[in-house]
């Protein structure tokens, strides 16, 4: 971990924002500030995991690095490069690829595997004879565990397991150094989900991926992750290594999250009673004053309606957004 946090920046996200202008009434708009003013990067090599409530911007913030969404604001670097201009982004997308939740929805069912696989192959002409194309689809089968028989069976055929698995193969068609993996294994049996998450970890030991690792559930990152951000509604609370998330979460809206997660050790447990939320997750289109925790927040104080807290550094590597840390965590 702590060598994975002197490597260089592979991705550098400045300042983001990703509004989205909803209808409110006759020929009127409003902003719904999905993504507002998010900052981190990614090492090469590392995983960052992404955690927080639906709708609270999670698939947004991936789509948008990718460029998927024009930025509202806010600077997308790449590897020391600005992404800006439409060839810039042409370029990026040969590198950066996303892996989606759904596997039952993003394949097409009706196409074989190896058609599936081929397609962005294809789309990019990215080999010189029928036989490479052959080889390149067995051996990107062969990277997510599937062999040659399935190269000849429809998508509707298999589990969803085998789904995400065919999925995660054509998404490495293209050779790409970093994947935003939007709630990839989300859909899945419990009992599978640990299969996947392991070939993605295997997956990038082998071919030196870069992953933006999105899920509800802080379980699901633990293992994988190197670090860990958390987002309610639309910013980001807290950021840090994942063992330091764990072991010493800080903003309250990470330990709600924590308590609700099943802890081996009886001692952490009893460290960590659970805090129930109350309310639901505000709309962002109606997002509180000040600090977007507050009406939730068992801390919160009037000063915490007045200003947004600043992101900031409290510890190396620790970053949390709220105007009362030091106390609540004395
Ligand atoms: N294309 C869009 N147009 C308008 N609003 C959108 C659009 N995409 C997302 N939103 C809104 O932006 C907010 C963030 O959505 P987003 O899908 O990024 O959340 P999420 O954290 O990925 O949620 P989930 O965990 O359910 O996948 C939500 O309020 C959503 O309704
Ligand atoms: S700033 Fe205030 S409302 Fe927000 S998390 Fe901190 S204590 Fe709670
Ligand atoms: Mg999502």
């Amino acid at each position: 971990m702590s060598e994975a946090l002197t490597r260089t920046n592979l991705v550098d996200i400045k300042h983001l924002k990703e509004y989205f202008n909803v209808n409110v009434g006759f020929f009127k708009t409003k902003p719904l500030k999905a993504v507002d003013d998010v900052s981190f990067t990614i090492k090469k090599g590392e995983t960052l995991g992404l955690v927080g409530e639906s709708g609270c911007g999670k698939t947004t913030v991936g789509r948008t690095i990718l460029n998927l969404y024009k930025p509202t604001a806010g600077e997308i670097w790449y590897d020391g490069k600005l992404i800006k201009t439409k060839e810039d982004i042409k370029e990026f997308r040969k590198k950066a690829t996303m892996v989606f939740q759904d596997p039952y929805s993003s394949l097409n069912p009706r196409m074989t595997v190896s058609d599936i696989i081929a397609e962005p192959l294809d789309v990019h002409e990215l080999y010189t004879s029928k036989q490479e194309r052959r080889d390149r689809i067995l051996e990107l089968m062969g990277y997510v565990g599937l062999n040659s028989e399935h190269a000849s069976r429809y998508a509707h055929e298999f589990s969803g397991g085998q789904r995400q698995r065919i999925g995660i193969a054509r998404s490495l068609a293209v050779n790409p150094e970093f994947i935003v993996c939007d709630e990839p294994v989300s859909a899945l049996d419990v009992s599978i989900q640990a299969q996947v998450i392991n070939m993605f970890d295997e997956l990038q030991d082998r071919l030196g991926l870069t992953y933006l690792f999105i899920a509800h559930d802080l379980l699901v990152v633990r293992h994988i992750s190197n670090r860990i951000a958390v987002m309610y509604l639309g910013k980001m609370v807290e950021l840090a290594d994942a063992d330091e998330i764990y072991n010493h979460p800080l903003h309250p809206y990470s330990k709600s999250l924590l308590s609700a997660v099943p802890v081996p050790d009886p001692k952490v447990a009893r460290a960590n009673k659970r805090i129930v939320l109350s309310g639901d997750i505000p709309s962002p289109l109606n997002a509180p004053s000040g600090c977007p925790f507050r009406t939730r927040c068992q801390y919160a104080k009037p000063e915490c309606a007045e200003h947004m807290p600043e992101f900031k550094e409290v510890s190396k590597g620790h970053f949390v957004a709220c105007h009362r840390t030091e106390e609540i965590n004395d």
